[in-house]
């Protein structure tokens, strides 16, 4: 058995100026979230700036775990990661035309707050 770890944090002021951009900002949005993420995002209203920094750092935080497992890192796109919440509101990593070798479980912790977003992935792998 073997574990890896991942873990991200990030300002959630960035996010919110690369999504207020009025250039370059739906881009920004489509290009990094899948549409399940959009819509739980801005459901949140007032505060969904901070749901979507924290995905944000879970999807760095899956790519760092990851990294052993994946030989081409161009190969993975943001959307290739998305995150999505059971009815308890745990989030939960869903892998979209990623394989991993050997995975025995996929497990994220997400937390922010005014100022920053974290997100910790730990992979558990059969070995
Ligand atoms: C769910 C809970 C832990 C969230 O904590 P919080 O400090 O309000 O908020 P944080 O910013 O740290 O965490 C928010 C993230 O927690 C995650 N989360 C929500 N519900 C969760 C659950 N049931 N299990 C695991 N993670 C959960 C989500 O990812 C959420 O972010 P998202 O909505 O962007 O996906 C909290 O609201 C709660 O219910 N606490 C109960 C604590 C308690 O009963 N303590 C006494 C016994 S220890």
């Amino acid at each position: 058995m073997k574990i890896c770890c991942g873990t991200d944090i990030i300002e959630i002021g960035r996010i919110k100026n690369s999504i207020e951009n009025k250039k370059t900002g739906k881009a920004f949005i489509e290009k990094v979230f899948t549409q399940n993420e959009i819509a739980y995002c801005e459901s949140k209203k007032g505060q969904k700036y901070q749901h979507y920094a924290a995905r944000f750092a879970a999807k760095e935080a899956a790519f760092k775990a990851f990294s052993e497992q994946i030989k081409d890192k161009y190969s993975i796109s943001w959307k290739d990661i998305e995150i999505l919440n059971n009815e308890q509101g745990r989030p939960k990593l869903n892998l979209i035309g990623i394989h991993l070798e050997n995975v025995e479980n996929i497990d994220l912790s997400i937390s922010h707050c005014k100022e920053y977003a974290v997100a910790n992935v730990t992979l558990l792998l059969e070995v």
